[in-house]
């Protein structure tokens, strides 16, 4: 399946950018502020985005009758995305009252596992299970965001 049609590898090129980013938050945190914020924004950013995207432009874009395996697993995802949104948002709490933002590491731990959970059972099924135009349909608004 090339990139053209495959929301898998989209996704995963989204996966490796936060990785990435949330790398740099790790080893900023352990510097100084001003390096720390700046990581942080930059992380944030792209992780809204994506989860955007996930929520807005993919998970609600199919007919859950057509995908039964699939639409078990939203109410995981979406409680993990719930608390990834918490984290962000204490977090900017901090940045904001210029506090140090702390437990990077075991955030990181956990985008991993989220990340490998979608690679591995979430788009896989989606990219076999969905008819081509919706897929299509799919890719150009994650395409309109990314
Ligand atoms: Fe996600
Ligand atoms: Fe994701």
């Amino acid at each position: 399946m090339s990139e053209k049609n495959s929301i898998l590898e989209l996704m995963i090129r989204d996966h490796c950018k936060i990785e990435k980013l949330i790398n740099e938050l790790e080893e900023n945190s352990k510097f100084n502020f001003e390096s720390m914020k700046k990581s942080f924004y930059e992380f944030e950013w792209e992780l809204e985005k994506h989860i955007f995207t996930e929520e807005k432009a993919i998970f609600t874009s199919y007919n859950p009758e057509d995908v039964s395996e699939g639409y078990k697993m939203l109410p995981e995802l979406t409680k993990q995305h719930n608390f990834i949104i918490h984290t962000l948002n204490n977090w900017r709490d901090d940045v904001r009252k210029r506090r140090m933002i702390r437990d990077v590491y075991s955030f990181k731990e956990f985008i991993i596992k989220h990340k490998d959970f979608e690679e591995e059972k979430v788009y896989p099924k989606l990219d076999e299970s969905l008819p081509e135009d919706e897929k299509r349909h799919i890719i150009v608004k994650i395409n309109e965001i990314s």
